[in-house]
C-alpha cells in the first residue's frame, strides 16, 4: 500500500496542498497518497493520532488554526520549530516519536531569493503583522542578515514583544503602523487584513520607487496590498503563492528525501487559478 500523507485544517476546502504535493509525487515518481482531512476545532489531536495510528500515514501539513496545537503535539522540533512556536509540518520517525518541523520561513525565502532574485543581504525590511504566520518566517528571514526587520503591527505591544524574542539573532524592532519610518527595500505582508477587505494603514513614504512588495497571501487577482503598493510606486508586488508551493516542496524534502522541481508546479497552479470557475 502507499504511503500516506494530509494535510489538517479547518477550514480546509480550498487547500492546494493535495493538488501541489500530488504534483511532487508524479514528478519524482514516489508513490504515496495526499488527501486534506477536515478537523474539528476540538479534535486536532484525536486526528493526528488516529492519522498516525495506521502504519502506512507517514506525515502530515498542518494549516490554521492548528499550527501551535501541532507545536504542542510534535515530540521532537527542528530548530526553526522551537524558535518559530508553531509547527506545519510534522513526521513519523522510525522510532515512532513524532518529529514537528516548520517550513514556512524557508519557503518564504525561497520564494524571494530564488524565485524573485531578491537578496536580502544588508537591506531594510518592513514586516507586517505580528501573528502566527510572521513568527514562523523571522527565523530564515533574518538568516539572510538583512541590515533591519522592522516589524509593524496593529497591536503594537504584540510587535514590540516579537520583536524582542528574536533580537538575540539579529537587528529587529517592533512599532505600530504610525511609527514606521523611511523607506524601505523590501515590505512584507504577514497580516490577515486583506480577508477583511482591509489594508494596514501605512505611511505612504516607506515605498520607495526601488521597493519591492510580498503578500504572503494569494489569490486570482492581485491582493489589495500588492494593489496599494503599485499605487505608491512600488517597483513590483508579488503574492505568496510562490511561498505555498516552496514550503511545501521543503515538507517533501522533509518527508521523502527529495527535492521536487517547484517551477511547474507553481505554473500549474497559477494557470488554474486564473482560470474562472465553473458556471
Ligand atoms: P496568522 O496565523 O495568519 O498570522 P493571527 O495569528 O491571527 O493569524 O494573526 C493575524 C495578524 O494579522 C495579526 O498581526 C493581526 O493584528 P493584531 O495582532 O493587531 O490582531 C493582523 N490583522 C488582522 N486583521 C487586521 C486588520 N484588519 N488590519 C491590520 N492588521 C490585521
Amino acid at each position: 500500500m502507499s504511503d500516506l500523507y494530509a494535510v489538517m485544517g479547518n477550514p480546509i476546502n480550498h487547500s492546494k496542498s493535495p493538488q501541489i504535493h500530488s504534483a511532487f509525487a508524479e514528478q519524482t515518481q514516489q508513490d504515496l497518497i495526499y488527501s486534506a482531512t477536515l478537523v474539528p476545532l476540538d479534535g486536532f489531536e484525536h486526528a493526528v493520532q488516529e492519522f498516525f495510528r495506521n502504519a502506512h500515514g507517514k506525515g502530515l501539513n498542518v494549516t490554521v488554526p492548528f499550527k501551535e496545537e501541532a507545536y504542542q503535539l510534535a515530540q521532537i522540533h527542528s530548530p526553526r520549530a522551537l524558535r518559530a512556536g508553531a509547527v506545519n509540518t510534522l513526521k513519523r520517525h522510525e522510532d515512532g516519536r513524532i518529529y514537528g518541523d516548520n517550513t514556512d520561513g524557508l519557503g518564504l525565502v525561497a520564494d524571494l531569493t530564488r524565485n524573485l532574485q531578491i537578496s536580502l543581504s544588508g537591506k531594510r525590511i518592513l514586516l507586517l503583522g505580528a501573528g502566527g504566520a510572521v513568527k514562523g518566517v523571522l527565523e530564515p528571514l533574518l538568516a539572510e542578515k538583512p541590515a533591519q526587520i522592522v516589524i509593524a503591527n496593529r497591536s503594537i505591544e504584540k510587535a514590540i514583544d516579537l520583536a524582542k524574542a528574536f533580537s538575540d539573532i539579529g537587528n529587529v524592532t517592533g512599532c505600530g503602523f504610525a511609527q514606521v519610518q523611511g523607506y524601505f527595500d523590501v515590505i512584507i505582508n504577514g497580516t490577515s487584513a486583506s480577508l477583511q477587505g482591509d489594508l494596514p494603514p501605512l505611511p505612504s513614504e516607506c515605498v520607495a520607487s526601488h521597493t519591492q512588495v510580498y503578500d504572503m497571501m494569494y489569490g486570482a487577482e492581485p491582493t489589495l496590498f500588492m494593489q496599494w503598493a503599485k499605487q505608491q510606486g512600488a517597483k513590483a508586488a508579488y503574492d505568496g503563492l510562490g511561498m505555498l508551493v516552496e514550503q511545501a516542496a521543503e515538507a517533501f524534502l522533509l518527508w521523502r528525501g527529495v527535492r521536487p522541481q517547484t517551477a511547474p508546479v507553481m505554473a500549474g497552479i497559477r494557470a488554474k487559478l486564473l482560470k474562472p470557475a465553473a458556471v
